[in-house]
């Protein structure tokens, strides 16, 4: 690392040791599960080789030859590294059954299946507590599906007919989490089948309610009169993870599968998007997604979902006391005192960012200790001034106007309403937060603003009605239809401070483009719309990029037509340079770019390659009788269709990855 850091406390060193804590976050969790005497972890010296090589690297640390935009169908990456395929959907997690490539494979053939559209994702070491960088679980997210390729006829006909049950169960089946054993065999990464870790976790596995919402009325259902007890997380959108080894999976965009049976919704499913239109219609052939006849059900899913991938056994929970709202990521890093601390994005127009400080600290040398950690703590939310300055606003019951004379009752109807409440606290509202990344070393965190085209429009169900719409300092554009990255250090260095100073890293845009609103000011070269955002041990921030959301392709004559296709950037945060690493195939989004312990295998997702074309605008699903009519990625010919998948990339040499 370039710079000698101040910024980790004698707390952190005591508890595990330095080059661990730089090798990053599995680094650190594995450490933690070592014991007091055994904190020179093996795998340890995988980590100041990384530190050496940084410095070797001289003025910059990106290494590696840039590629150029591409519109090719295909995954590209640069001179010197290969690109492979790992995991795509419908690859069985263990021996279960192969895929199918008319789409025919069964709902209960995919409950054993890689699901649908990958995208947050995490490695972390085997044995439990090594820091073994060629062995370890793979944990996933399975955002959502393309109805039109994951049935071999579609939804039916014409999309609108023909839903039966058994669709709307293989739909769900193709949501949730994927955990697989993946290992390195004469340099090549295989999944590991069989394997007692393989595990779905899908939209009906059950899970515990944990944390303050746990029981409280609004969480209670016929089905669950005890309000403790969900069936399922989906529309995972991107994750986090503990020191202690679990895996967090983000609920995102779950309002689209819930219907409410009239044009009249209320007010608190409207905040959140329900309508009576949703895009899935699992209300169909599922009452629990009928919110005529399940009211509460709504209230139990926007949360973050705490899975314990060593434990194929166990049961994941819902950490209720991190908020309810569209999360993103759950980006971890750890105050002084060793509580824990994650940041995370609402994904939506004008929402906001929060951040989430445990109440007691982590427990490095008792797994079992922390098993709970994340029930009991403080949300916050921010707010942003003009002047660089920013401060954290706890949102808890009986503080700041979060009182019955706004309508809350208890600290249960604050963090399942949160939206609600960051609007009475004065909450910065914000171009769309994604993914949130925490420097490895320095701690300043970087959150990825992805667009925002909206401001000025009407609006529709999804939003409420904003005080203004203005741009702010925060969010300076009046048309960010490139987003930006904006990133902030708290007051002290202290993750559990209260206020903190921000500014911007980087405004994305074409360097070509006419409009100010849309050129911005990239050292090196050009992106849009920044999404996924990542740190890897070496302190380089991955930058994955969705331009356009699932309606991106064709993009003819549009401001983003000279980007190509989405793609993969590397960033030096010291000198602010950005490099072109990775290109996607036709329609897809890059997402999950995960570099491995050692820095030398870099995991990432390519999510619906084939998506947005006119046929998936007009009708929210691509065309089953033209399943590859943009994309055949990965299995071109071979295929039947395109597939969503984990890819891995390695340098030619076994070097780090961007060097
Ligand atoms: Fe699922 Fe905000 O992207
Ligand atoms: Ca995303
Ligand atoms: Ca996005």
């Amino acid at each position: 690392m370039r710079h000698k850091n101040e910024s980790i406390d004698t707390l952190i060193e005591r508890r595990v040791s330095r080059r661990d804590f730089m090798a990053g976050g599995i680094g650190l969790a594995s450490a933690a599960f070592l014991g007091g005497t055994a904190l020179a972890a093996p795998g340890s010296a995988s980590a100041s080789a990384i530190g050496v090589a940084s410095q070797a690297a001289g003025g910059g640390r990106l290494g590696f030859d840039a590629i150029s935009t591409s519109t090719a169908d295909q995954v590209r990456v640069p001179l010197n590294y290969t690109a492979r395929v790992l995991y795509a959907w419908g690859d069985p997690v263990s021996d279960g059954p192969a895929f199918r490539q008319d789409g025919l494979n069964t709902a209960e053939e995919q409950a054993q299946q890689a699901g649908m559209n990958h995208d947050g994702m995490q490695f972390f070491p085997l044995p439990l507590g090594s820091d073994n960088a060629d062995h370890g679980l793979l944990v996933m997210n399975h955002e959502f599906t393309d109805e039109g390729l994951l049935h071999g006829d579609g939804e039916g006909p014409d999309g609108q007919a023909n839903l039966t049950a058994e669709k709307v169960r293989k739909s769900q089946a193709a949501h949730g989490v994927s955990v697989i054993e993946v290992r390195k065999v004469d340099g090549q990464w295989e999944v590991v089948r069989p394997s007692k870790y393989g595990r779905r976790v899908t939209a009906y596995t059950p899970m515990r309610v944990g944390g303050p919402a746990a029981g409280s009325e609004l969480l209670k259902t016929e089905a669950d009169p005890e309000g403790r007890e969900i069936l399922g997380t989906f529309h995972n959108c991107a994750h986090g993870y503990t020191p202690w080894g679990t895996y967090l999976a983000c609920e995102e965009n779950w309002d689209v599968y819930f219907r409410h049976p009239t044009a009249e919704v209320p007010e608190a499913y409207k905040r959140y998007g329900v309508s009576d239109n949703p895009r899935w219609r699992w209300a169909d052939a599922d009452e629990r997604f009928d919110t005529g006849k399940n009211p509460n059900e709504p209230n139990r899913f926007g949360y973050v979902v705490e899975i314990d991938p060593y434990d194929p056994n166990s049961t994941p929970v819902k950490r209720t006391a991190l908020g309810r709202f569209k999360h993103e990521n759950a980006a971890f890093t750890l105050a002084k005192d060793g509580r824990v601390v994650y940041y995370m994005g609402d994904d939506d127009w004008f929402e906001y960012v929060y951040k989430f400080v445990s109440s007691k600290p982590w427990q490095p040398m008792d797994r079992e200790a922390n098993r709970d950690l994340l029930d009991d703590g403080t949300l916050y939310v921010a707010r942003y001034d003009d002047q660089g300055g920013g401060e954290w606003i706890p949102l808890v019951y009986g503080q700041n106007g979060l009182t019955e004379a706004n309508g809350f009752k208890d600290q249960a109807d604050v963090l399942v309403h949160a939206r609600k409440a960051a609007d009475v606290v004065g909450a910065t509202p914000m171009d769309r937060p994604e993914w949130i990344a925490v420097h490895p070393e320095t701690r300043q965190a970087y959150v990825a603003l992805t667009q925002n085209g909206r401001r000025g429009d009407e609006g529709s169900l999804t939003r409420r009605d904003f005080g203004s719409k203005d741009p702010n300092a925060p969010n300076p554009r009046e048309d960010n239809v490139m987003g930006h990255i904006l990133r902030w250090k708290e007051t002290g260095n202290d993750p559990a401070a209260d206020t903190f100073r921000w500014d911007i890293f980087v405004m994305a845009g074409n360097p070509n483009d006419e409009s100010p609103n849309r050129r911005g000011n990239i050292r090196g070269d050009m992106f849009a719309q920044p999404d996924g955002m990542a740190f890897d041990p070496r302190g380089i921030l991955w930058i994955n990029t969705d331009m356009g959301g699932g309606g991106i392709y064709p993009r003819k004559g549009g401001a983003y037509e000279a980007f190509g296709n989405n793609m993969l950037m590397a960033a030096d945060t010291e000198t602010g340079e950005v490099r072109r690493f990775l290109t996607g195939p036709v329609g897809s989004e890059i997402t999950g770019a995960h570099v491995s312990p050692d820095g030398t295998t870099l995991f990432v997702n390519i999510q619906h390659p084939g998506g947005g074309g006119d046929h998936y605008v007009n009708h929210r699903h691509s065309n089953p009788k033209e399943p590859k009519a943009i994309s055949s990625w990965p299995d071109g010919a071979r295929g039947g269709r395109p597939r969503p998948a984990t890819v891995v990339v390695t340098k030619n040499d076994g070097g780090l990855i961007g060097t």
